[in-house]
């Protein structure tokens, strides 16, 4: 039986968020009677006049006299003085709740009223305030969309606790649960600092024998600061003494963080400065996503889920330029940051992977300005200058940002953690701490399968090793190298088969010596790097989707620009040549050491192959599209000789099996590989287990499907290629792309 309405509701104060919260319990039919008591006579009959109440009082005892629900809005430092008044009247059954931006205050003030904290009050706090006050700013749809923190105790009654939670719920609100401590905690830092740094403002420059010339010359920046200067004084007076511990505090880190600033400026320190600055420019990037719900945090915390939906046909015609290199873009923030002088990198891959990294070197505190359209500038601090981060650094879904790190931080004299999301956590790592033991690392992974976090203890001196790496991977490699730098002697890695090398080429171009005989690379430790210009090229591997795409597709004629052709990656054009496509390679040049050229791809007619395995190393990321080529191909198609890609960011041979059994098509996956039979893909619901690459290439099978692709869990298609959606659908693709709350079926 729904306890909805209440009968009586009781309102103790009725300012902007009691009057809002009134006009919810109006608007919704959710009391039968609604009392209210207020100082104010005139707030009580405008109150009355907007249909809010049915009486008004000016004593909480008679206003909450038989109410099943009170609901306290009014200054918090009242808060004692009220309970007091009302104890008396207070039935067994009825429960009261609060609005108070604080809530120690709340539950003290009960306590003292009670001598124990009663089980029928629930603290609460709707984030949902603005520098408006009064029964007539109130709006019915104050709270939708905002945070409500409820601050039970343990001796809350639950009932009690879910009559207030629905509440907020009807009103619109998302409701959390924290301790009473941490909110006063974190309210003292986000709303009751900048609060009082804004009153503070205002006043020192209205203090001043030329205020008015101040206020009349004042631009964007003092109205966006100072806007809630605007805000109640009475309310905010109560909320300061209430929160006085937690405040000072907070009051008193930043006093710290405006002395640095003050230091820096009086010294004309330029990194410092910048260093400040663009680490609270991309913390505020970083939280206005989190709030929108979109990119970089979403990953993270992705209480949402993306779905693409792709409905047949389509072409592939034009020109395009797809996103930089997600490989070089990692090194050249890596290299850049610990080279000397300024690196200025353009084409930067502005996707989560390598946003990863670079947020990892702002951490260790690295000045780096930008991204803005791929441009980034690195202020390098030399081999020598990192600092310890202030907490574990967390690189997403990255598997290329923990292994390199793991050779860079087996260096440092600080300790780090490393951590990552859900599929990272079941990634190998102990391919790299091993060989880096061996250096002399001290370096710890989780678990029984060596997986992260990873925990390195700095203060390590290594030496050169020579290893012999028993699986291809560039990422093994290139881990060990960059310890190498650090090690005494020379480090030399040896490959069972050819791996991307672009660790090697970027190395030399910052000035590194690096000795390449046969498979084996050599570095010597001890050298240092000098900071250069990189240019990003396109990433071929995310070109391979459009590579794929438009060989599959009817009537297609498609140029890709500025691809990276590094011979270590050609493998996808080899193989898709060996099928019959048809690519062009056009106007072949180098630029910033890697070879790049334009690839022209029309659509033909594909013949399923035994795909050579010397290959696979060198289209090792771009399987889960070829794998839809095969589909799309006549005959069979078989791969052997690529068990790696169990271990990508998903168990790619089994989510693509699965996922083109769904659509029709005969795939048996094996321990290393798969047989694929061409035929005609049907449509159907498949789940990219939140890889990127998979998400991609069963987005591009809808050019042959007949009938809708519904792929699930597709947000971390912005950890490589951010606008895929966009570019897909300016070449020909019918997709789009939905949010759904995770749990909900499609
Ligand atoms: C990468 C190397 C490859 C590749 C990954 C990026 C790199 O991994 O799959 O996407 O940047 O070094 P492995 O070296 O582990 O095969």
């Amino acid at each position: 039986m729904s306890r909805w309405p209440l009968r009586h509701v009781a309102f103790v104060g009725l300012g902007l968020i009691g009057s809002s919260l009134a006009r919810v319990l109006r608007e919704q039919g959710l009391a039968e009677k609604i009392t209210a008591c207020s100082r104010s006579r005139e707030t009580l009959a405008q109150a009355k006049q907007l249909g809010l109440i049915d009486i008004g009082y000016l004593n909480a005892v008679d206003a909450v006299r038989g109410a099943d629900l009170v609901v306290l809005a009014m200054p918090v430092n009242a808060t004692e003085t009220v309970l007091r008044e009302i104890k008396s009247v207070i039935a067994s059954n009825t429960v009261i709740t609060d609005v108070g931006s604080t809530k120690g205050s709340v539950v003290e003030a009960a306590l003292r009223v009670w001598s124990t904290t009663p089980k029928f009050l629930v603290p609460g706090h709707p984030i949902a305030g603005s520098e408006q006050s009064g029964v007539q700013a109130g709006k019915v749809d104050l709270f939708v969309g905002h945070k409500v923190i409820l601050t039970p105790l343990a001796e809350t009654d639950s009932s009690a606790v879910e009559l207030v939670r629905e509440l907020w719920q009807r009103a619109g609100a998302d409701v959390l649960e924290m301790t009473v401590a941490k909110h006063d905690q974190v309210l003292a830092r986000t709303s009751h600092l900048p609060h009082l740094l804004a009153f503070s403002l205002v006043d020192t420059l209205a203090s001043e024998s030329d205020n008015l010339d101040v206020f009349r010359y004042a631009a964007g920046g003092f109205r966006d600061f100072t806007r809630i200067a605007a805000s109640d004084p009475r309310m905010w007076h109560d909320i300061f003494l209430a929160n006085r511990e937690a405040v000072l505090q907070a009051l008193t880190a930043f006093e710290t963080g405006t002395a640095t600033l003050k230091q820096a400026i009086n010294a004309g320190d330029s990194a410092a400065l910048l260093g400040i600055f663009t680490r609270a420019r991309a913390a505020r990037e970083h939280f206005t996503h989190m709030l929108a719900g979109t990119a970089y945090a979403k990953s993270m915390t992705a209480s949402k889920e993306l779905i693409y939906n792709v409905t047949p046909g389509g072409r592939f015609v034009g020109r395009v330029r797809v996103p930089g290199d997600k490989s070089i873009s990692h090194r050249s923030i890596m290299l850049g940051s610990l080279a000397e002088g300024v690196t200025e990198v353009s084409g930067f891959l502005e996707g989560e992977d390598a946003l990863a990294t670079l947020q990892a070197f702002r951490d260790m505190g690295v000045v780096i300005e930008g991204p803005e359209r791929g441009f980034v500038r690195i202020h390098g601090v030399g081999l020598h200058g990192l600092k310890a981060p202030p907490g574990p650094l967390y690189v997403g879904n990255s598997g290329t940002s923990m292994r390199l790190l793991s050779g860079i931080l087996s260096a440092q004299a600080f300790d780090t953690v490393m951590t990552g999301d859900a599929s990272l956590n079941k990634r190998p790592m102990e391919r790299i701490a091993k060989p880096l033991r061996s250096m002399g690392a001290s370096i710890q992974t989780t678990g029984e399968r060596g997986t992260p976090p990873v925990s390195i203890q700095g203060g390590q001196t290594l030496t050169g090793i020579h290893y012999d790496m028993p699986i291809a991977s560039a990422q093994v490699k290139s881990g060990v190298l960059l310890a190498g730098l650090w090690a005494q002697g020379t480090t030399s890695v040896t490959e069972p088969a050819p791996t991307r090398d672009h660790s090697e080429r970027m190395l030399r171009g910052f000035g590194y010596a690096v000795d390449v005989q046969g498979n084996t690379v050599s570095i010597q430790g001890g050298g240092k790097l000098t900071a250069t210009r990189i240019d990003v090229p396109s990433d071929i591997s995310s070109a391979a989707f459009f590579l794929v795409a438009a060989s599959i597709a009817e009537g297609s004629d498609l140029t890709l620009e500025h691809v990276g052709m590094n011979p270590t990656r050609t493998g996808v054009i080899d193989i898709l040549r060996l099928m019959g496509a048809n690519i062009e390679v056009i106007n072949p040049r180098e630029s910033g050491g890697e070879p790049v050229a334009d690839l022209r791809v029309r659509s033909a007619k594909l013949t399923g192959i035994n795909i050579p395995e010397h290959l696979v190393p060198l289209a090792i990321d771009e399987f889960p599209s070829l794998f839809i080529a095969a589909a799309c191909a006549e005959g069979t198609t078989v791969l052997t000789g690529a068990e790696e890609l169990r271990v990508k960011e998903s168990d790619r041979i089994q989510v693509m099996a699965d996922g083109l059994l769904t659509l029709g098509i005969d795939i048996k996956p094996t321990e290393d590989g798969a047989v694929i039979v061409g035929g005609q893909l049907q449509g159907g619901e498949v789940i990219s287990h939140g890889d990127h690459r998979i998400a991609m290439s069963f987005a591009i099978a809808g050019l042959r499907a007949n009938a809708a692709i519904v792929i699930r869990d597709c947000a971390n298609v912005a950890t490589s290629f951010p606008d895929f959606i966009g570019l897909a659908k300016r070449c020909g693709l019918n997709i789009s792309a939905y949010e759904q709350s995770a749990g909900d079926s499609v």
